[in-house]
């Protein structure tokens, strides 16, 4: 009774049986009769559009044959059960068309019976394919989502670490030029006191002059070679110096001494001004030389301090600018020293040694991502060794490419886990230590943004992450 026009049903049948017949054969869903040996009673319209079998092929099919196999097991219960009589209200299953394609579908059973014997389960049954696929592109969403999400917040907690250990790194210049400035005004205020002093006395031109020449020799032969003297060397000379002034009846030698002697000024230096000044400007004259070599002292630390800071500031640019930059030619090594400055306060106790190739050709940057490389795999190197042990970075050319090793001498990878270290969310780390997406990044970025290739080799003590990165010359 199928795939004729509804206007071809038969006239001889009732007026009530034709129109069951045609809801039967117009149903969207498929609906089958099924009798109790497995055989098809009949079938409507739906079903063979669905199913690919013709009419002329339904008295040679069983139901197990339009059963996926994975659904069998599970319709094997639902079938006996409709034949004991009992409705099955709910069933999901997996049909097979002839083709051999998965169709799945959702649907009801009910018995036919005749004098209390079943003699045909009917089914209805709905193809769900469409369905499954939206859930399914559903469900993939939002784990993508989720990855989405689970990646934000990794850039946002490396963000948080990086800033964090430049907030340090920032601090020691910081503070050392603001106790600089203080220093310096109590220093000036002295400076203008001795000065006053020695004004007061009228002291000659020649022994201003005198003054003068002593302070800038001393300040240039310190500024050219670093400190005067040893610790030990210094101590000795603190010494000698501070009884020198008690000697003269200077007063607070403890805390002129390390002033003069940072530049130099020893108790030989001391002796000249004694044998030069009038014995009345003796104390001012030393006052005044000690308060003039702290002021270029403290200059030069002011000076030193804010050129850090600059340095800093300027990695950090050269670091982020490039998330503005869709492309630029680069040259590896100068991210690779901005990725080092930023990392400065977690590499503190680190041994970093540099095997730089500086002849390589430029490579084709994208975005910040090569630095986040440097970042992933030299914070995962310090890890590794507990903070205190060696990274060498060395970079080379081999052939069209420019090739990065970072080696560190931590504990290394076991063999069995080399090749999952690159999986999203693979991590050896406690929870809140790592998100395990540090390689992750590094995979995408480098094959997805950068053309290039990653490979690791380890053994404890000796972890080698490499990146291949095409020159900039040879990309199109
Ligand atoms: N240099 C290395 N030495 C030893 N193990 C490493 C090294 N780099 C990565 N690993 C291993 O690979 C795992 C994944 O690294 P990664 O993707 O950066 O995630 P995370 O650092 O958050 O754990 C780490 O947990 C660690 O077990
Ligand atoms: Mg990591």
């Amino acid at each position: 009774m199928t795939g004729e026009p509804l206007d071809a049903v038969d006239p001889r049948l009732s007026e009530s049986e034709a129109r069951y017949q045609a809801v039967i054969e117009n149903a969207s869903d498929m609906i089958q009769s099924i009798r109790p040996d497995g055989t098809f009673e009949f079938v409507n319209r739906a079903w063979h559009r669905t199913l690919g079998f013709d009419e002329a092929e339904l008295p040679g099919l069983n139901v197990w044959d339009i059963i996926h196999p994975e659904s069998r097991e599970h319709c094997e219960i639902a079938f006996s059960k409709a034949l004991r009589g009992e409705s099955v209200d709910y069933v999901r299953a997996t049909f097979q068309s002839k083709d051999g394609r998965r169709i799945p579908v959702e649907g009801s059973a009910a018995a036919r019976m005749l004098d209390g014997v079943v003699i045909a389960t009917h089914g209805f049954f709905r193809d769900i394919s469409e369905r499954e696929r939206a859930e399914e592109l559903a469900r993939r969403n939002m784990e993508l989502e989720q990855e989405r999400l689970a990646r934000y917040l990794e850039k946002m907690a490396a963000l948080g670490k990086l800033s964090a250990g430049l907030a340090h790194e920032l601090n020691n210049p910081a503070s050392a030029a603001q106790r600089a400035v203080n220093g310096l005004t109590a220093a000036l205020e002295r400076r203008d006191h001795a000065g006053q002093q020695l004004t007061a006395q009228s002291l000659s031109a020649e022994h201003w002059a005198f003054l003068e020449s002593l302070v800038r020799a001393k300040v240039e032969q310190s500024g050219d070679s670093g400190p005067a003297f040893s610790p030990l060397e210094a101590s000795e000379h603190e010494g000698r110096v501070e009884d020198w002034l008690d000697d003269k009846g200077i007063g607070e030698g403890w805390a002129l001494a390390p002033d003069l002697v940072a530049v130099g000024v020893c108790d030989d230096d001391l002796g000249r001004i004694a044998e030069t000044m009038p014995a009345e400007s003796l104390e001012p004259a030393v006052r005044w030389v000690a308060a003039s070599v702290s002021i270029h002292e403290l200059t030069r630390v002011i000076g030193r301090s804010s050129h850090r800071i600059s340095e800093l500031v300027s990695a950090v640019k050269s670091y982020s600018y490039m998330d503005r930059a869709v492309e630029q030619v680069v040259d590896i090594h100068d991210g690779i020293e901005n990725t080092l400055v930023i990392l400065a306060h977690q590499l503190k106790s680190m041994t970093v040694v540099r095997e730089y190739d500086r002849d390589i050709p430029p490579v084709r940057a994208f975005g910040s991502g090569l630095n986040q490389t440097w970042t992933n795999l030299i914070d995962n190197a310090a890890e590794a060794t507990g903070g205190s042990g060696t990274i060498t970075i060395r970079t080379r050319r081999e052939g069209d490419h420019a090739v990065v090793s970072i080696i560190d001498d931590g504990v290394g990878i076991p063999e069995s886990e080399l090749s999952r270290v690159f999986e999203p969310f693979f991590t050896t780390k406690s929870q809140g230590m790592g998100t395990g997406l540090g390689l992750d990044t590094v995979w995408r970025i480098v094959t997805e943004e950068h053309s290039g290739t990653v490979e690791v080799s380890s053994q404890p003590g000796r972890t080698e992450f490499t990146v291949s990165l095409p020159l900039a010359g040879n990309t199109s």
